[in-house]
């Protein structure tokens, strides 16, 4: 019986197994302040895995990856790119929110690296059992995680990589970042996110 959280994440035979890990795993310190793991979401078929950084606020909450302001600007992304959000599965390089207390508010923390480290096995993990033809970095953390730190998103966007996981991976920025760029800019950001996720198409 596989009791460490490498041996589950390379064990488990479906994603109902590894999300039973995930929803247990203490291989980092984030769970202690989250309210609960967020796994990733989707067809088990799926062709496509989106990758983001971890859950925000909201996906904390409700445990669904994606449901908050960045979500709401992914699936515009992704509806305005042609790709149904039904047909691909939306996951997070860290299961756990990392935040810290801004007065009564959790603020957002960009996890650690040995965070994401510690959460890669369970990333493999669902790439392993879904094996997707296609996996899209959305933003620096997840890049990190599977193409490591040499590689810029903004330097990269758009454009695939091969991967020692199999899948290509497309690169591009998080949807969050579009709510930061000036108000006078976000229309030209945005539409630079779909011209990336409609890359999704051409495989
Ligand atoms: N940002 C992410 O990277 N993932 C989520 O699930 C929500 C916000």
């Amino acid at each position: 019986m596989a009791d460490s959280k490498s041996e589950i994440a390379a064990d488990a035979r479906s994603l109902k197994e590894l999300d039973a890990g995930i929803v247990r795993c203490r291989g980092c310190r984030l769970w202690e302040r989250a309210t609960q793991a967020v796994c990733g979401e989707g067809g088990a078929r799926a062709t496509v895995m989106l990758v983001g950084e971890q859950p925000g606020d909201q996906e904390d909450l409700t445990g669904k990856p994606f449901v908050g302001p960045a979500g709401k600007v992914l699936d515009e992304a992704l509806e305005k790119a042609g790709v149904d959000r039904k047909d691909v599965y939306v996951t997070n390089a860290v299961k756990h929110f990392s935040w810290e207390p801004r007065g009564k508010r959790r603020m957002h923390k960009t996890p650690a690296q040995q965070e994401v480290a510690a959460c890669l096995d369970w990333l493999l993990g669902e790439i392993r059992l879904i094996t997707p033809r296609l996996i899209v970095c959305l933003g620096g953390t997840a890049v990190r995680a599977l193409l490591g730190p040499k590689v810029k998103v903004l330097a990269n966007r758009g454009k695939f990589f091969d991967s020692e996981w199999g899948p290509k991976i497309l690169v591009t920025v998080h949807p969050s970042s579009i709510l930061r760029v000036p108000p006078e800019d976000r229309a030209q950001a945005f539409e630079s996110l779909v011209k990336d996720l409609a890359r999704i198409r051409d495989l």
